[in-house]
């Protein structure tokens, strides 16, 4: 195997490493426990939840008791054998202690007491070595490469859309302006930082037929929520020769797919999760695997929120836009799992999104879902080049601005839609977390870039 002299990692020593065998440990500690006959110290190194029990004799405890306080870096070499304990079968026998690197216990910020999650996030450097978020993060790895597992077997093209944009994909205004120096005009107009790949993928779309996108997106989102970060990752798959009823099929089948194959992968992490985090998760992820995604229109949620008779905070009826306290009563009070809503007027929504033939309403849907409301969103795109030119006047956008747009429409036009993840709000929805900060690596938020 290799690698083999450097570490065995601890997953692969909890699952497959026979009684018997000699074993290299590398890790933090996490505890250690001293007595006169037999001492012992778990050690983690972030390929499982679980940690391996070391055991000292006398001699070795003595010589290393000082050293070993929770988080010092340890090399571990030593016999891995039957364990009397309760608690776990097999355990290192150790014969050699490396301290690999000091700690100090006294002054190390995470002691063995609970943090809390808002103190965690001013140590951005120290927290991936908590038990929260090494699930969450092993549960991110693993969702971003079963997303993309689920679009490679299904023959869909990765494209890797530009991050630097001229264009204003949403027609929103949350751009992030990208400035060299004392030369504004470097790229030779406006440059910005984008705010979805999905302009860009439409054209390769055309061309490869099944594409999507998945990588950094920014919003210079002004609200700050437990839902909204100015950089977020995005998935965007794009379909050609497909409506919006094939948009929905897709999204369904993308939601219910991955999230069961994160849940297999990482069965301790999401027991972790179910047990510490959230409450009853497992349970409602397991019921919107396998229960059908309800879908309405928009018209038929306002009357929903209208015949509840509560007294909202912002306005509900046809017409009014929904907001989140609207979309988290649908998905967790009405329907009781996962929600696609469809048709949403026309000036709601973005100029690309097709026009219905009452021509009021667009072929746009988003997906609302518990604890988080809207986690996708998504439409059918307007192919007809009248139409487009159309909607780029009653959204004031301006169409000379997006030729290369108005070409593929041009050009062996097709119906095409797609929809965007938003993939911490996934990651949120799958784990419990309730702030999206506590599911980036690094978030950044208004006030908020850190290190
Ligand atoms: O609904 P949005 O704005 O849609 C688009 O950008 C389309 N171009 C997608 C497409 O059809 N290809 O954003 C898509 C998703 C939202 O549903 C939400 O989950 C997430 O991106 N999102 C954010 N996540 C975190 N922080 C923010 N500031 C977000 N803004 C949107
Ligand atoms: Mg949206």
């Amino acid at each position: 195997m290799a690698g083999v002299d450097r570490r065995t990692p601890i997953r692969d020593l909890l699952t497959n490493a026979n009684a018997g065998a000699d074993v290299t440990v590398t890790g933090w500690v996490k505890t250690s426990r001293f007595s006169k006959n037999v001492s012992f110290v778990h050690v983690f190194d972030g390929s499982t939840p679980k940690t391996v029990q070391i055991v000292l004799n006398a001699e070795l405890a003595e010589q290393f008791k000082a050293e070993l306080g929770i988080g010092a870096a340890v090399r571990i070499h030593g016999a891995w054998v039957q364990s009397p304990g309760g608690e776990q079968s097999l355990e290192v026998s150790a014969t050699d202690v490396t301290i690999v690197g000091q700690t100090h216990p006294s002054d190390y910020p995470l002691q063995k007491k609970r943090t809390s999650l808002e103190n965690l996030r001013t140590m951005a450097h120290l927290r991936p070595r908590t038990n929260t978020m090494q699930s969450v993060f092993r549960v991110r790895n693993a969702l971003a490469n079963n997303i993309h597992r689920f679009f490679q077997d299904r023959g869909f093209m990765w494209v890797h859309t530009p991050i630097l944009s001229t264009a204003d994909a949403e027609g929103a205004g949350e751009m992030f302006r990208v400035l060299h120096g004392d030369d504004p005009e470097f790229f030779g107009g406006p440059a910005y930082l984008t705010v979805s790949g999905q302009l860009n993928v439409e054209t390769f779309g055309q061309a490869f037929t099944d594409v999507y996108t998945f990588g950094p997106t920014f919003r210079a989102e002004k609200s700050n929520t437990p839902r909204h970060a100015c950089e977020f990752w995005m998935i965007e798959p794009e379909i050609y020769f497909a409506n919006l009823d094939d948009v929905i099929a897709l999204a369904t089948d993308f939601v219910k797919t991955v999230t069961k194959a994160t849940i297999e992968q990482c069965p301790d992490d999401f027991a972790f999760f179910n047990k510490f985090i959230e409450k009853g998760l497992l349970d409602s992820l397991n019921a919107a695997i396998s229960a059908d995604f309800a879908r309405v229109t928009h018209d038929e949620a306002q009357d929903i929120l209208v015949a509840t008779g509560k007294k909202w905070e912002f306005k509900v009826g046809r017409g009014e836009s929904l907001q989140a306290e609207h979309e988290r009563y649908l998905a967790e009070e009405h329907f009781k799992g996962p929600v696609f809503v469809t048709d949403y007027p026309m000036e709601q929504k973005a100029f690309y999104m097709r026009l219905n033939d009452d021509q009021r309403t667009v072929a746009a849907t988003d997906l609302l879902v518990p604890r988080i409301g809207e986690m996708i969103g998504g439409s059918q795109r307007e192919e007809r080049l009248d139409v487009l030119d159309d909607l780029f006047r009653r959204h004031n956008v301006p169409g000379e601005d997006y030729e290369w747009y108005r070409d593929l429409r041009r050009f062996g036009s097709a119906p095409h839609g797609g929809f965007g993840l938003g993939f911490e709000r996934m990651l949120m929805w799958i784990t419990g977390m309730k702030n999206i900060r506590d599911v980036i690596p690094y978030p950044r938020t208004p006030g908020q870039a850190g290190y």
